[in-house]
């Protein structure tokens, strides 16, 4: 069966994706019975173009590393992004454009006018869902369509499927986790004798700093998961602006070499856990010791503890994940949504 792609966003983790759909594409079929076909790639500054009948992907990749306009795969789409979406022949939007902090942003018009005109929506992008969760999954299940966000928090491990299928019925009581790669990979780089900024250029080559690159060092990506995290799994209703929230940024340059010498290690740690009725999160930076199960987790490593009512308590670890790892992340959610799996 054939299904027609929109890729809003065609940076690192939208060429990944493309990859990895040129790589897997007999796969797909011969496994899944699934035809993937890209039909309209968006991105902000590199052209934004339609092709009914399939974009070569390859080309786009050509000409998007060259950084060069990505029109001659196609027909120019001249109208605003959101619109495109409205009234395109296509089956699947794939958000991938960059995070923003503040409720009205265009990642959420994406979505918004593909659900509306019922496309399945897959988004690695955390801003459209930390905002507006709730309403897109009303709106996705009242029109019978796919939204999945599996991406979002840790890439490709599997936490939202986790937690949604194979674990329902489990209340989470509360989490904690190492869930921003960049940061992680900073205070390694710094524990090794390097500098900031060394470390903020080892997360930049390997494609894992954001596009703004405070949403990293200032801790808003991890906070942003940690409001996910609690907003999906625990019910919780929290905006990240307000919720306390530590950057790598605002640290001592020999705080991270003091905590070594003390036998201890910083981690910038993202939580979660219910107070009453309400959830409350919260990120920093703290010195843990070797008997914390977070100690060891090192470089753009991330892991998730967490403890429910009935597995107690559990940890997730994703050792060292790439670009490959994220946009398997989205491959996943298009193979459940082709097969009619259509939320986590
Ligand atoms: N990188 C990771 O490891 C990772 C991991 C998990 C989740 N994510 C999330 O995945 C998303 C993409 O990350 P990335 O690293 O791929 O970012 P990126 O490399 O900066 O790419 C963003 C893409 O979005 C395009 N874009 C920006 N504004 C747009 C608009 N208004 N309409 C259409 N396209 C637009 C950009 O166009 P131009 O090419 O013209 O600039 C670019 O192609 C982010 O939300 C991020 O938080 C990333």
């Amino acid at each position: 069966m054939r299904r027609r792609i929109v890729l809003a966003g065609f940076g690192n983790v939208g060429r990944e994706f493309a990859r990895l759909l040129l790589e897997n594409r007999s796969e797909l079929t011969r496994e899944f019975g699934l035809d993937a076909s890209i039909v309209a790639i968006l991105t902000a500054r590199h052209g934004s173009v339609e092709n009914r009948a399939g974009i070569d992907v390859r080309k786009a990749l050509r000409l998007a590393d060259a950084g060069v306009s990505l029109e001659s795969c196609g027909r120019g789409i001249r109208e605003r992004s959101p619109e495109f979406i409205r009234r395109a022949r296509a089956d699947v939007v794939i958000e991938v454009t960059p995070l923003r902090i503040a409720p009205r942003q265009v990642a959420y018009d994406h979505v918004l006018a593909a659900l509306r005109t019922g496309k399945h929506v897959i988004t690695a992008n955390k801003g459209p869902v930390v905002y507006h969760y709730r309403q897109l999954r009303e709106l996705a299940r009242k029109n019978h369509v796919g939204f999945r966000y599996e991406g979002t928090v840790m890439d490709g491990a599997p936490v939202f499927n986790l937690f949604q299928e194979a674990l329902r019925g489990a209340r989470v009581e509360s989490f904690e986790g190492i869930l921003n790669s960049t940061t992680n990979l900073v205070l390694s780089e710094i524990e090794a004798g390097h500098t900031y900024a060394d470390g903020v250029e080892a997360a930049r080559r390997i494609g894992f700093l954001e596009t703004d690159p405070s949403m990293d060092l200032d801790g808003w990506d991890a906070t942003v998961k940690a409001c996910l995290l609690a907003t999906v799994l625990m019910a919780g209703r929290l905006r990240p602006e307000r919720v306390p929230r530590q950057g790598v940024s605002s640290l001592a340059p020999e705080a991270a070499r003091d905590a070594l010498a003390a036998g201890k290690r910083l981690k910038q740690v993202a939580r979660g856990w219910r107070d009453g009725r309400a959830v409350k999160a919260s990120v920093s930076i703290e010195a843990i010791g070797p008997d914390h199960p977070l100690f060891s987790v090192n470089g753009t490593s991330s892991s998730l503890l967490v403890r429910t009512n009935m597995l107690k308590e559990f940890q997730i670890i994703e050792r060292d994940p790439g670009l490959r790892q994220t946009a398997f992340a989205v491959y996943a959610d298009l193979i459940a949504i082709h097969e009619g799996r259509l939320s986590p």
